[in-house]
């Protein structure tokens, strides 16, 4: 499937995937501060979000994988820095999977490499039928709390407001569709072994959905990578503490040359 994207600057590709359920527009802001030091930043909405609907009962990961390397094939991008937070690290950890040569780094934010928890099903099971039922409300009373860091809720209600727009905006069915894939997303213990380009790991310190504990497991598991704890962010990181995520990832990319 042709995925919508956004592409801000020229130089080296750095190509962000987003979480759930939001789409490319949640880099806006990394992407300026990564542009304007001279790279080219690609911005895709992975199918049914933002641009990129797409009707299906479910969107597997591994399809997701596959149309983000369909969009470099199509932008002749032999090879990226590549980032994803989130649902956009499983279809990362994917893509890695698949691709490795398209990798010529990782930014690896808010995100987990396992597969999907049994005791976390129900729960999963819920949000999809709250969501067939009322729609995509439903994931800004069930998903939007656990998103943000107490801190951004005290502080932040410009954020609030801004992430339950977005949330809002989501198309249910295509929402649905995504936590199916989710739900069925596969193990990448053994991937993890096989990373063998530079690596950074983005986490905010209050992440309650991909915790920072299991960013010291992938640490431990990727050779060479490098840990980040976000302060005052949780689960959405990059919109919770702009500032600090985006020198962190600026002095990243900027240490691989
Ligand atoms: C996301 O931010 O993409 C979601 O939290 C992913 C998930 O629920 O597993």
């Amino acid at each position: 499937m042709k995925l919508a994207y956004d592409e801000f600057g020229i130089g080296e590709p750095v190509l962000l995937l987003h979480g759930f359920p939001l789409s490319g527009k949640m880099w806006a802001e990394t992407a300026e501060a990564v542009s304007s030091e001279g790279y080219r930043v690609i911005l895709p909405d992975l199918r049914g979000f933002g641009e990129s609907r797409c009707g299906n009962e479910i969107f597997p990961i591994e399809e997701m994988a596959n149309d983000v390397s369909q969009l470099l094939d199509f932008l002749k991008i032999e090879k990226s820095i590549i980032g994803g937070l989130s649902m956009g690290g499983y279809v990362t950890f994917n893509l890695f999977r698949i691709f490795p040569e398209k990798f010529r780094a990782l930014i690896l934010c808010d995100t987990n490499y396992t597969s999907e928890p049994k005791e976390n099903l129900p729960a999963r099971q819920s949000l999809v039928d709250q969501i067939e039922k009322h729609g995509a409300q439903a994931l800004v009373d069930q998903m939007l709390p656990k998103a943000v860091s107490e801190y951004s809720k005290i502080n932040n209600p410009k954020l609030i407001s801004a992430l339950t727009d977005e949330f809002l905006a989501c198309d249910a069915s295509s929402a649905a569709a995504a936590i199916r894939g989710i739900t069925l997303r596969k193990d990448h213990t053994a991937t993890l072994s096989k990373i063998d380009v530079p690596t950074i790991l983005i986490f905010g310190q209050e992440d309650k959905i991909t915790d920072v504990e299991g960013a010291e497991k992938m640490y431990n598991r990727i050779q060479g990578a490098k840990l980040s704890v976000i302060p005052n962010a949780g689960h959405l990181s990059n919109l919770e503490n702009p500032k600090v995520f985006n020198s962190t990832v600026l002095e990243f990319i900027r240490s691989l040359n």
